[in-house]
């Protein structure tokens, strides 16, 4: 997929990361400072994708999932959020900040039931054709305690929810691995600090476009001080030298 100008940033982690709240008030700190947020996440980023969340988390029909299916499954969802949801947002500039993306395949087809790298690697390609986030934040914690976490806040587990506790070690190792390997894009954050100090962790490590202003927002704000600046200036001092001189 070519460059475009919007920005892409994923979130990703075992449950109970906190992934939700950090996007949250990431989209809402990006807004304030003008610029146009996407919000999506995956499974689910789009209608066809929601029919297969169902079919990977809650339904009956899922239960019997081989591990083959559940990973062409993912790879559908992205296939479709990847062209319907992230690539027009991002060419018409907007930024996209998704729940999970290609790294939770890596991390839990791949390390997790162990489906071999090479392959789910040459999927996620095809599924996302080639396009990668600029920035990608795992928010890494103890398994136990994310399940504790996950658990408080909804009772019903999903299908997913139901692993043995090897299975989410095994991803947690897939995501730290991701981040040592893929230093420049993937940034470990540690979820055990408070909800605060994540979230200034992720705000330091955002490129410094995102930090700043928006261009238009800039632009309008520039407009807006001037206009000010007018209309509290007494009219006799705001005439050119010129016009002073004539009259
Ligand atoms: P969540 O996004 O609500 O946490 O739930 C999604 C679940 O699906 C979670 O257990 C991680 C899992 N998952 C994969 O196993 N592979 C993937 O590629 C994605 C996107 C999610």
């Amino acid at each position: 997929m070519r460059a475009s100008p919007g920005c892409f940033i994923t979130f990703e982690g075992s449950e109970g990361s906190g992934k939700s709240t950090q996007i949250r008030r990431l989209a809402v700190r990006l807004r304030r400072n003008g610029h146009r947020v996407r919000v999506t996440r995956e499974p689910g980023g789009t209608p066809i994708g929601r029919k297969i969340r169902h079919l990977l988390q809650f339904s009956r029909a899922g239960r019997a999932m081989a591990a083959e299916t559940e990973l062409l499954l993912f790879g559908a969802d992205r296939a479709q959020h990847t062209r319907e949801t992230i690539g027009p947002a991002l060419a018409r500039g907007e930024v996209v900040i998704s729940d999970r993306y290609a790294d939770s395949t890596t991390a839990y087809q791949g390390a997790g039931r162990r489906l071999g790298r090479g392959f789910v690697e040459c999927l996620n390609r095809f599924a996302t054709a080639g396009l990668k986030p600029r920035l990608t934040f795992v928010l890494d914690l103890d398994p136990e305690e994310g399940l504790r976490r996950a658990r408080k806040k909804t009772r019903r587990t999903d299908r997913m929810e139901a692993q043995r506790a090897a299975f989410y070690r095994a991803v947690r190792a897939g995501f730290q691995r991701l981040a040592r390997t893929e230093a420049r894009r993937v940034k470990r954050v540690d979820a055990r600090a408070g909800v605060e100090e994540v979230a200034a962790r992720v705000w330091a490590l955002l490129p410094a476009k995102l930090q700043k202003p928006a261009p238009h927002r800039e632009r309008g704000a520039r407009r807006k001080r001037r206009l000010d600046f007018l209309e509290n200036t007494p009219r006799m001092k705001r005439r050119s030298p010129t016009l002073e001189r004539r009259t």
